[in-house]
């Protein structure tokens, strides 16, 4: 969630970047988000699938200069708002489904933030299993999605989404069904810890560890 569309964009010309920062700051403080990564892991190897046009990826360059990041999404223009450094950092138009056939156990962190509730349902789980397939054995995925409950703070997402973003898809899971597909592809007791990202109790992160 909280992506601004493409016309909405156009919209704004010069202060999109401003406008989508703004935007994007009333659903999930991403500051807080690299903060509950970098609680978590130490990596060397980052993925995020699903990147977008940059955001998260400009605060994990940051809050891990040692690393490399690669940002992977099947939309062209990905990473086009990232403003960090440019070297050890790669962006990538290729699915998390290809990219597992080529590089199988390369990374030691996968982040998904965001992303599965714009997926539809039938290629949720190959997602995941893709993220499992691209971890080191020992690799940590961070998994960041919005919860559904009946609150109105989410009926506020879900106008967001299809109005402001455009994408009459959307689908959020509830925790039960979060927790099931994480368990199902990587295995009961996987999630060793979990986090609310500000500024609502329902940007539920967790912390899923790949056994060796
Ligand atoms: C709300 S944005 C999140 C961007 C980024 N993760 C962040 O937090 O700044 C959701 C992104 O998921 C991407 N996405 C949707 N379906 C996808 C898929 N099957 N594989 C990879 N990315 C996908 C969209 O193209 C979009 O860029």
């Amino acid at each position: 969630m909280g992506s601004i569309g493409r016309t909405v964009r156009k919209a704004f010309g010069p202060y999109e970047r401003q406008v989508s920062e703004l935007y994007r700051r009333i659903f999930i403080d991403l500051e807080d988000m690299s903060r509950a990564i970098r609680d978590w892991s130490e990596p060397t190897d980052i993925l995020e699938i699903g990147c977008g046009e940059g955001a998260l990826a400009e605060r994990l360059t940051r809050d891990f200069p040692q690393a490399h990041y690669t940002g992977i999404d099947i939309i062209p223009h990905l990473g086009r708002l990232y403003e960090g450094p440019a070297d050890r950092v790669q962006f990538q138009q290729v699915t998390a489904e290809d990219l597992a056939v080529q590089q199988p156990g390369r990374f030691d962190l996968v982040v998904i933030n965001d992303v599965l509730h714009h997926v539809p349902d039938a290629l949720r789980e190959g997602i995941l299993v893709a993220a499992r397939d691209l971890l080191a054995p020992g690799g940590k995925l961070v998994f960041k999605d919005w919860v559904r409950r009946p609150t109105p703070i989410h009926a506020a997402v879900y106008v967001a989404d299809v109005h402001v973003g455009g994408d009459k898809g959307v689908r959020y899971m509830p925790l039960d069904e979060q927790e099931a597909l994480i368990a199902r592809v990587f295995g009961a007791g996987a999630v060793t810890a979990r986090r609310s990202i500000a500024p609502w109790g329902q940007n539920l992160a967790f912390l899923v560890e790949k056994r060796g």
